[in-house]
């Protein structure tokens, strides 16, 4: 066995553990499973402290944006993340992946990101502090709603990626991701709190019916409303190719 292939089968691992009696859940852990790679930038760059107190402070900042106290609609008492390389776990790419409180994180994507690494790591906790605690009608709500409610978290905390679509971006309002969290961020600034009732109302189940309760109009209708706003009359663009 090569040096390189050794220090991903040696399982040795550091932990952040954090208390705490404010509002969310009682304890925060967080996993350093880097600790054997080469130069982790997860161990420089971002670090176990740091990574603790973000997740507390994603956790609340989602609880805040829905409406809820303590250990939320969910009732979780206890939050988990671990940040592991997916390929040396044999786990199929991903940024991260949730599973009901617990958060893994993809330290391969980290290693790789061109950019401020802490910085996307961070936003990348928002949006997987909104997949632990939202409610997605039982399995029934679109995904692009899902991802898009948890970009909606994201967007609103102030950690946006640079690189995400313009506003006024997408075909559909259920394209999911930062397509949908702009179009939601319209509906809310049409109807306070339109984020926190209608993840209130995906307790259960999902309909598309939820937006017309809530805002009077048709979901396509709103997303028509929201491109209009976003339509530049005037030539049309030159082409580009590539990117
Ligand atoms: C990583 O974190 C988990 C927590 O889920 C821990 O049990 C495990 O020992 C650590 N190491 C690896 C390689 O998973
Ligand atoms: C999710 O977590 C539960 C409980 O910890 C476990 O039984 C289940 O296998 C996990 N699912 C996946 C896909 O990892
Ligand atoms: C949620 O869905 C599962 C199966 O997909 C079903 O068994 C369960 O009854 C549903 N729960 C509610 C509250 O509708």
């Amino acid at each position: 066995m090569r040096p390189t292939q050794l220090f991903l089968f040696v399982i040795l691992f550091a932990v952040g553990l954090k208390s705490t009696g404010a509002n969310g859940p009682s304890e925060y852990e967080v996993f350093d499973n880097t600790t054997k790679t080469l130069d982790s930038r997860f161990n420089k760059e971002i670090g176990l402290d740091y990574a603790s107190d973000a997740l507390q402070a994603a956790t609340e900042f989602v609880l805040k944006t829905f409406g809820q106290s303590k250990t939320g609609g969910r009732g979780y008492d206890f939050i988990l993340l671990v940040v592991e390389s997916f390929r040396a776990n044999g786990r199929p790419f991903a940024i991260a992946t949730t599973n009901g409180s617990q958060t893994f994180m993809n330290a391969d994507y980290l290693q790789t990101f061109p950019g401020n690494v802490k910085d996307e790591f961070t936003g990348i906790l928002y949006f997987t502090s909104g997949l632990v605690w939202g409610w997605t009608g039982n399995g029934s709500a679109p995904v692009g709603l899902i991802t898009g409610i948890s970009d909606y978290i994201r967007l609103t905390a102030g950690w946006a990626y640079k690189g995400w679509p313009p506003r006024g971006s997408g075909l559909q309002w259920d394209d999911g991701y930062a397509i949908t969290a702009n179009f939601l961020a319209y509906c809310e600034g049409l109807r306070p709190r339109f984020v926190l009732d209608l993840n209130a109302m995906m307790i259960d189940s999902y309909s598309d019916a939820y937006f017309v309760k809530l805002l009077g109009k048709s979901v396509n209708e709103l997303w028509e409303d929201y491109k209009s706003e976003y339509t530049t009359p005037g030539p049309a663009p030159a082409q580009t190719f590539g990117h």
